[in-house]
């Protein structure tokens, strides 16, 4: 009999190793436990053992019972357990896309811009966006009178301290640290005390660019704005030039860029005129050099302009400038 009881306790954890789904064990669960499995044969057998050992043996069986009894139950609770997990992943179902961050439209015109000068021997370079009077006006040929300064709409901090209303003080600031050849370009954000339009925002970005050195000429500025274009917006884009007034340059010019709607055909976006205007540009005055400390009679230097925003609404069609800097995700997601 105890040879019995112990032949079924092997089957029983062979069983075990067996058993990998509920059916399986709702099988093997009926061999041991039901009416007439293994564990009701023992008892039935109970009657054949000699009277004084009955309960202990009849105590053996019972062990055995429970002992199966609670490993099917923890091992019906585990298969539950697996088989909901299983139904309640559908791998049919397709992937989530895990939403993934883009660059602002401002930042890949900015990327782009950099790229096409440092591709040209440029420097990147940069400065405060709070400002002294002197580099934002007086070392750019810019005194406290000067009527030029009523160009710009300026937002003072304090009588000495300005939010820089252009990015020309890099200019300044770059000379005053290192001795020619310099070419850079200083991209970033200027202010100016303006009421918000589709044109018009109190902050906007500009890039300065700056390259003095000796026999530095307009022609070399001219090359320079043209390949620009053609990098930025494509070979059939025509740059023109207009005579202009800046006080820290002389001779001074305006540059435009056919307009990249209508290639210069004229439509409502350039009036008309075929042209969109980008920004100044010229030659660096005698007395910026000199506010420098260089002498302009060996050096020479040209300096332009750049409206990042205005490049941005170009190559993107956007026609609020506003819309830059709202941070709309259904807007910027578009680029
Ligand atoms: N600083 C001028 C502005 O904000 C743009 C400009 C004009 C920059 C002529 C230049 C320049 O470097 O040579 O409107």
């Amino acid at each position: 009999m105890l040879e019995q009881i112990a032949e079924i306790k092997n089957l029983f954890n062979k069983s075990l190793q067996e058993i990998k789904t509920l059916p399986d064990l709702e099988t093997e669960k009926i061999r041991f436990l039901g009416r007439k499995g293994l564990i009701a044969t023992l008892f039935e057998t109970l009657g054949d053992v000699p009277q004084d050992s009955r309960p202990v043996i009849g105590q053996q069986i019972n062990a055995l019972k429970k002992e199966i009894e609670i490993h099917f139950s923890e091992l019906k609770n585990k298969l539950n357990l697996l088989t909901a997990g299983l139904q309640s992943v559908d791998i049919t179902l397709p992937g989530r896309a895990l939403p993934v961050g883009k660059r602002h439209p401002l930042h890949q015109v900015a990327d782009q811009i950099k790229a096409i000068f440092s591709s040209m021997g440029f420097e990147i370079a940069d400065g405060p966006e709070v400002e002294t009077d002197y580099y934002n006006f007086e070392a750019l040929n810019m005194p406290r009178t000067h009527p030029a300064r009523d160009m710009q709409d300026t937002l003072y901090i304090s009588d000495n301290l300005v939010l820089r209303t252009h990015t020309s003080p890099v200019q300044i600031r770059v000379m005053e640290s290192r001795k020619p050849p310099i070419r850079i370009i200083a991209p970033g954000r200027v202010f100016r005390r303006d009421t918000p339009d589709a044109s018009h925002s109190p902050f906007f970005h500009q890039s300065e660019g700056l390259v003095v050195g000796e026999d530095v000429t307009f022609a070399d500025l001219k090359g320079v704005i043209e390949s620009f274009a053609a990098q930025m917006l494509g070979r059939e884009i025509k740059v023109r030039f207009r005579p202009s007034f800046f006080p820290f340059t002389e001779p001074s010019v305006e540059y435009d860029f056919n307009c990249v709607f209508c290639k210069g055909k004229g439509c409502r976006v350039c009036k008309n005129t075929g042209w969109l205007e980008i920004s100044g540009a010229g030659m660096v005055h005698p007395n910026v050099l000199k506010n420098v400390g260089y002498d302009p009679g060996k050096i020479s230097g040209y300096a332009f302009g750049m409206g990042i925003d205005r490049l941005a609404m170009l190559k993107f069609n956007i026609n609020d400038i506003r819309i830059l800097f709202e941070n709309d995700l259904r807007f910027i997601n578009q680029f």
